[in-house]
């Protein structure tokens, strides 16, 4: 399975989950490839923070941040159960070429009622990605939630109207992710992140629901 973490938006969450839903893969004994396709590299700046700190490896990143990733990631993924894709910043030839190569596609988003969710843009390419792939699926993931406010309830009841619809599955906002990502660990590798390991293997459980 090919699954894509887009939204032009910076910081909604992408890089976080692509690294947490392929540990958490690896870790359940997949082989799992990451492409990191942001020119920014912030996954394979991980990865290198992580053989710095002289962690295991848990799975490959390979850097491909090209608008040829749809002819790329298909190869790619022969050799594996899982391509993770970490999307580019920007709605533009990658991201188009990132949603032709994915089974999946999950757009993180911050639930806040005035941040939105995706541009116009953005869903607009998706639904001329299910014209020549209609097997696509995509869904919306509620990161950094606070999941008792009201703004998050509210949040979720206009994603729950929206199409692609939202994922129940949510991530809160929690300071082990960020904390993790600096050195080069996911959540699981951290002391006291029992909450955010358990969102993560609730949201791969909940991904592995609706594609099977
Ligand atoms: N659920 C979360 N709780 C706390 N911090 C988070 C969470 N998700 C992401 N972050 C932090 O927010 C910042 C942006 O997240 P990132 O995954 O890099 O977003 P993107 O890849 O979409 O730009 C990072 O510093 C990251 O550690
Ligand atoms: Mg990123």
């Amino acid at each position: 399975m090919i699954v894509a973490l887009l939204n032009q938006k910076g910081g909604s969450g992408k890089t976080t989950l692509a690294l947490h839903l392929a540990g958490y893969w690896a870790s359940q004994g997949r082989r799992v490839t990451m492409i990191d396709a942001d020119p920014q590299g912030s996954a394979l700046d991980w990865s290198e923070q992580r053989a710095r700190e002289g962690l295991p490896r848990l799975f490959g990143v390979v850097g491909l941040a090209r608008d040829t990733l749809h002819r790329e990631a298909p190869e790619l993924a022969r050799e594996v159960d899982h391509i993770i894709i970490d999307g580019p910043p920007r709605v533009a030839g990658l991201m188009r070429s990132a949603l032709l190569a994915a089974d999946l596609v999950l757009i993180p988003v911050q639930p806040s009622p005035l941040d939105g969710w995706a541009s116009a843009e953005m869903l607009a390419l998706l639904d001329e990605a299910h014209i020549y792939r209609p097997q696509l699926i995509a869904c919306f993931v509620l990161n950094r939630c606070a999941a008792r406010t009201v703004i998050a309830r509210e949040t979720a009841q206009a994603l729950a109207d929206h199409d692609p619809p939202v994922l129940q599955a949510t991530i809160g906002q929690r300071v082990a992710f960020a904390v993790a990502a600096q050195g080069g660990r996911l959540v699981s590798e951290m002391e006291h992140a029992g909450s955010a390991t358990a969102e993560i293997a609730a949201l791969a459980n909940a991904i592995e629901g609706i594609t099977s």
